[in-house]
């Protein structure tokens, strides 16, 4: 009988009803594999903003520090502009629990279409690692002369040779692990941005002890253009932050939808909380009519039971979200069905209550 203490930010838009629709496949889940929850909701977003001038209180990355996980929606509102609400909650979380890894499979799972022409089930079967806590998003940097026609603007990235070796570390022996096609492929610009060379130089240090391991470096234009013309070609797929940010929603679109891209905030430490969050923002586009994919936040939730060692109960998540999208009958609009968020929350939480 395990119990895990896990902090939930459901967020903002979209964020609010796919989280509910994530705890209602965990709450489902848990008496069948002796699981207790202990959640603690935190109503922190862009509404608390609003009330208070600030996403989160001051102390919130301390009381976070007690959690085994943090389970997010999204964060972003179009009345507040995006870098105050990032900076105010998700990115400082990032960086508190150096959560340095970014995981985020892309997957094109049978029943489901791809935009590109000619794909068949599991043709697109890739994970990117993407660095998470450096590179374009320390927010070292800010403006001179603000708001004036002399106004300069600068922000620093920042790589670190501790910060590439461990994610592409960890990127070689997520390749090892999963054994498909044991390729790795790094997506740099240092071309035109020769500081990145330090990450390609990381890379090739660290291919050297992998010699079961094959690779491949990509300019991130060319990355992204392999990822329609051929993404059959990747496995593992490492990038610094920012342009790892950028494949994840190409690879979330051409294997059906961003609404089933699951993505997890990790650092192997356990004595500090990872945070599982989807791929996606809070879409306010669709925010509020109930039609939001929920698929992306409950594969995140089995991403989460994973890191916590409910292995079994993640792999029967992860096989009733492919009994759903199979069976074809029970899916939201982005996916060409006509059901709620909520009805495809209740029919996967019907699934793995069984
Ligand atoms: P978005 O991911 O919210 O939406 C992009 C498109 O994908 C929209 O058309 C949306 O309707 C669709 N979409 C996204 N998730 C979906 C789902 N589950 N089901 C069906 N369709 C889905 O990106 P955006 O519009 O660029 O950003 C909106 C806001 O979210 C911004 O404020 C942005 O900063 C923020 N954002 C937050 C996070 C996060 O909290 N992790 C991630 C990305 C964007
Ligand atoms: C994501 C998001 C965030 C990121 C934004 C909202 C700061 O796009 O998680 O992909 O760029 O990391
Ligand atoms: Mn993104």
């Amino acid at each position: 009988m395990a119990t895990h203490k896990i902090a939930i930010i459901k967020g903002d838009g979209i964020g609010v009803d796919v989280v509910n629709e994530g705890m209602k496949v965990l709450d489902a889940l848990a008496p069948r594999y002796g699981i207790t929850w202990d959640y603690t909701e935190f109503p922190w977003g862009s509404d608390y903003y609003f009330e208070h001038n600030e996403m989160m209180p001051s102390t919130a990355l301390d009381t976070l520090a007690d959690f085994n996980a943090v389970f997010l929606g999204a964060v972003g509102h179009p009345d507040i502009q995006d870098n105050i609400t990032l900076d105010g909650l998700l990115l400082p979380i990032r960086r508190r629990f150096d959560q340095f890894v970014c995981l985020r499979p892309s997957v094109l799972y049978p029943g489901v279409t791809s935009p590109l022409s000619g794909k068949k089930p599991y043709d697109i079967d890739l994970t990117v690692v993407r660095e998470n806590t450096e590179g374009e998003y320390l927010n070292i940097g800010g403006f001179a002369y603000h708001g004036t026609p002399d106004e300069v603007a600068i922000q620093t990235s920042v790589f670190t040779r501790r910060g590439c070796e461990r994610v592409i570390r960890y990127a070689f022996d997520l390749a090892r692990e999963r054994g498909k096609k044991n390729h790795v492929t790094s997506v740099t610009k240092s071309n035109a941005l020769g500081f990145m060379t330090i990450w390609d130089r990381t890379f090739s240090a660290v291919a050297e002890e992998y010699t079961d391991i094959d690779t491949t470096s990509l300019l991130i234009d060319a990355a992204c253009m392999d990822l329609v013309r051929r993404p059959e070609m990747f496995d593992v797929m490492v990038a610094p932050n920012l342009f790892g940010d950028i494949i994840t929603d190409v690879g979330a679109i051409i294997s059906g939808s961003l609404g089933l891209a699951c993505s997890a905030n990790i650092n192997p430490d356990r004595s500090v909380p990872s945070m599982f969050e989807p791929t996606h923002g809070s879409a306010p586009d669709i925010a509020g009519q109930g039609i939001a994919n929920p698929m992306a936040q409950i594969l995140t939730a089995a991403m989460m039971l994973r890191h916590l060692g409910e292995d079994a109960a993640a792999a029967v998540v992860d096989a009733a979200v492919l009994q759903l999208l199979e069976q074809g009958e029970t899916l939201t609009p982005d996916l060409g069905g006509s059901s709620t968020t909520e009805r495809v929350g209740s029919a996967i939480a019907e699934i793995v209550s069984k």
